[in-house]
């Protein structure tokens, strides 16, 4: 699908967790075909904001006719920015962009990691793996350093999903990382799952020491990149991967990505 960039009035906003609010705006053409793992680039609207390049959000969720929602978190001067918007107001949004998740592994579980804002890809995914004719178990491991950054992010799944909680302080859920909450689970699949996962770098090459294509029907990863234009011009998205002759190749995160196989990115990147 050709990404548009389009003026939209932001609907809705609200505040789900610390520091993590909520956007909703409409996107009346393409919803229906956004996937699981594609992003937006969000900008200000002209003289509203001292933001000067767009800056990359997953879609976390397609609603009904054409409304779309993304979470993010507060960290520097755009998403500030972002949390200072009210209903009525105006930013551009340029999308869909990026890749999709694989939807159809032959996998009879999918285990799905999120590391704090690394939650809505994985959201819209569980959904859309619970939408397909033969679902496989879904089990998402969702975790934050505190437990009052945790999104109730359970009302909004499908009702077999199996949610999974933890927070580095045990505020909220169990106590440690989500690779402690992976590591007996796909210790008791019968059969390899399907593993996907979203979060920081440091928590996403942890977890890629724990799979193997033993254990592991398919392993993907959306990775995390700054961006300046989302569309392979500015070249400063670059992923290193490994190749099979053991030297490193370079994608981009906007165009290529952001979903690889987990196997092949080289992990811890920079
Ligand atoms: C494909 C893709 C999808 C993304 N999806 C989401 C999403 O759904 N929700 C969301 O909130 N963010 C998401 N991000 C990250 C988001 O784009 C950045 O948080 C945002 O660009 C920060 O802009 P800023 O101006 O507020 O901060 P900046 O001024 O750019 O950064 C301020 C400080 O925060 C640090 N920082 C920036 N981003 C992060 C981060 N993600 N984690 C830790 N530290 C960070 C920077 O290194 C810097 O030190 C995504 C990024 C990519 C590449
Ligand atoms: S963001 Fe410009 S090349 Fe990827």
């Amino acid at each position: 699908m050709i990404p548009v960039f389009r003026w939209v009035e932001v609907s809705d906003i609200r505040k789900m967790a610390r520091s993590t609010y909520e956007l909703s705006f409409p996107e009346p053409e393409s919803a229906s075909k956004i996937g699981p793992g594609q992003f937006c680039m969000v900008s200000p609207a002209p003289h509203t904001s001292d933001v000067f390049l767009p800056r990359p959000f997953s879609y976390y969720r397609v609603d009904g006719p054409g409304t779309i929602r993304i979470l993010f978190r507060t960290f520097g001067r755009a998403t500030r920015w972002m949390a200072g918007l009210a209903p009525g107001s105006r930013i551009g949004v340029f999308g869909p962009l990026g890749n999709t998740f694989t939807l159809a592994p032959q996998a009879r579980r999918a285990i799905l990691v999120a590391g704090g804002i690394g939650l809505p890809p994985m959201a819209m995914l569980a959904g859309r793996l619970d939408a397909l004719d033969e679902p496989p178990e879904i089990d998402l491991i969702y975790g934050e350093q505190a437990g009052d950054r945790i999104v109730d992010v359970g009302s909004d799944l499908p009702g077999r999903v199996r949610l999974h909680l933890c927070s580095e302080d045990g505020a909220a859920g169990q106590k440690g990382l989500v690779t402690g909450l992976f590591r007996p689970l796909i210790a008791g699949c019968d059969s390899p799952p399907a593993v996907y996962c979203c979060g920081p770098g440091p928590m996403m090459a942890a977890l890629a020491g724990l799979v193997s294509s033993e254990n592991t029907a398919l392993f993907e990863v959306s990775t995390e990149e700054n961006m300046a234009c989302g569309k392979g011009i500015c070249k400063g998205c670059v992923i290193p991967m490994t190749t099979p002759d053991g030297s490193v190749s370079y994608r981009y995160c906007c165009t290529d990505g952001p979903v690889f196989n987990g196997f092949e990115v080289k992990w811890p990147h920079a």
